[in-house]
């Protein structure tokens, strides 16, 4: 028997200002996605935005529907539209923040595990990893890669069936 121990490693800023300026910029496009999601159900509105290696910020916020599941969380609207507009283009960097009726979330938010594993999938997909601002009113949090936001993840690896 052994123990497996699986680090994490965050860069913890304690004001916006630490920030480096492109990571500001990309925080303020997901705060104007923020204000613009459609969630009249939960009023959890996130806003997502993803720096593209070609200089593009794709933006994209929660979609919500009366059937509760058919609706979206902002990481997955703003990725799979980065990822179909631009297929071979690398993510350089996400941003993602959150509010409800109190205003921003007062820790970094946390993304649901679909994201965290569509995040990645990018990832892999891209051969590039690519780092996640997590923001929050108190904090913000910068993680290195998607792996490391998904530690032990599914990674399709034994999915590919043999040529028959
Ligand atoms: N949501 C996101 O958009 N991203 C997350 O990481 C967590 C949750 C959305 C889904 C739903 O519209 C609302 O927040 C409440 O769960």
């Amino acid at each position: 028997m052994k123990n497996i121990h699986i680090n994490t490693n965050i860069t913890a800023f304690e004001s916006p200002s630490e920030l480096p300026e492109e990571d500001l910029e990309l925080v303020e496009a997901a705060k104007e996605a923020c204000s613009k999601a459609y969630a009249p159900y939960s009023r959890f509105n996130v806003g997502a935005a993803i720096r593209l290696a070609n200089g593009v910020i794709v933006k994209g916020n929660n979609q919500e529907n009366a059937a509760y599941p058919s609706g979206l969380c902002a990481e997955r609207v703003a990725m799979f539209y980065a990822n179909s507009k631009y297929p071979d283009v690398a993510v350089v960097g996400i941003a993602i923040i959150a509010m409800n009726d109190d205003g921003i979330l007062k820790n970094p938010i946390a993304p649901c595990g679909s994201c965290r594993q569509v995040l990645l999938e990018t990832e892999l997909r891209m051969k590039q990893e690519f780092y996640t601002l997590l923001v929050g009113a108190t904090e913000i949090y910068k993680i290195d890669s998607s792996a490391a936001l998904l530690p032990l993840s599914f990674t399709g690896e034994g999915l590919k069936r043999k040529k028959p």
